[in-house]
């Protein structure tokens, strides 16, 4: 009877931390708005920094993979960032493949504990962001606001 007790209650436990597994799962299929990413990579970002600065790799690599894994656009900003740009999507297209294929390379850089790597790579990913802010920001800010 005990060790009925026990195996059920070890399958209630299983089945909770299960279920609470499932209902944690990001949502990938959320899309948000540019402005939001934005924000939220920029967490990834100093998240990256503090693994720098702590010699923390894990927290490097956690950084660098999330930048890769944020939410899609949504419909509406990818529409009004097309609408804006034309003819200049593709180097909008350009800066983003930059930042995510050096995030890729900066987390692996990270699982082979190679701090010097990791800088030359967090560099390259902070020109990318910037680069990207100086040519188009103004700009997607300002149809963003008459839209
Ligand atoms: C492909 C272009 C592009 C790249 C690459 C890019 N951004 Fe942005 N970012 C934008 C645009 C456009 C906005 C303005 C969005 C808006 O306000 O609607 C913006 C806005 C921001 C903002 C301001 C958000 C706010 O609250 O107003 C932050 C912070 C930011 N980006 C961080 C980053 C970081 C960090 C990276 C690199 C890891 C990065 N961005 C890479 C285009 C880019």
């Amino acid at each position: 009877m005990k060790n009925r007790i026990t195996v059920f209650t070890l399958l209630l436990i299983s089945g909770s931390i299960l279920t609470g597994l499932t209902f944690e799962e990001p949502k990938q299929d959320e899309s948000l708005d540019l402005q939001t990413i934005m924000r939220l990579i920029y967490t990834d970002m100093q998240i990256i920094n503090e693994g720098i600065y702590t010699e923390n790799f894990n927290l490097i690599e956690q950084g660098a993979a999330a930048i890769n894994e944020h939410p899609p656009l949504s419909d509406e900003t990818r529409a009004l960032v097309k609408k804006t740009l034309g003819e200049r999507m593709p180097a909008f297209g350009q800066y983003d493949k930059l930042v995510h294929d050096t995030a890729d390379s900066l987390k692996v850089a990270a699982a082979e504990r190679n701090m010097e790597s990791v800088l030359d790579k967090y560099q390259i990913i902070q020109q990318g962001c910037v680069s990207c802010h100086a040519s188009f920001r103004n700009e997607i800010i300002r149809a963003r606001s008459v839209n």
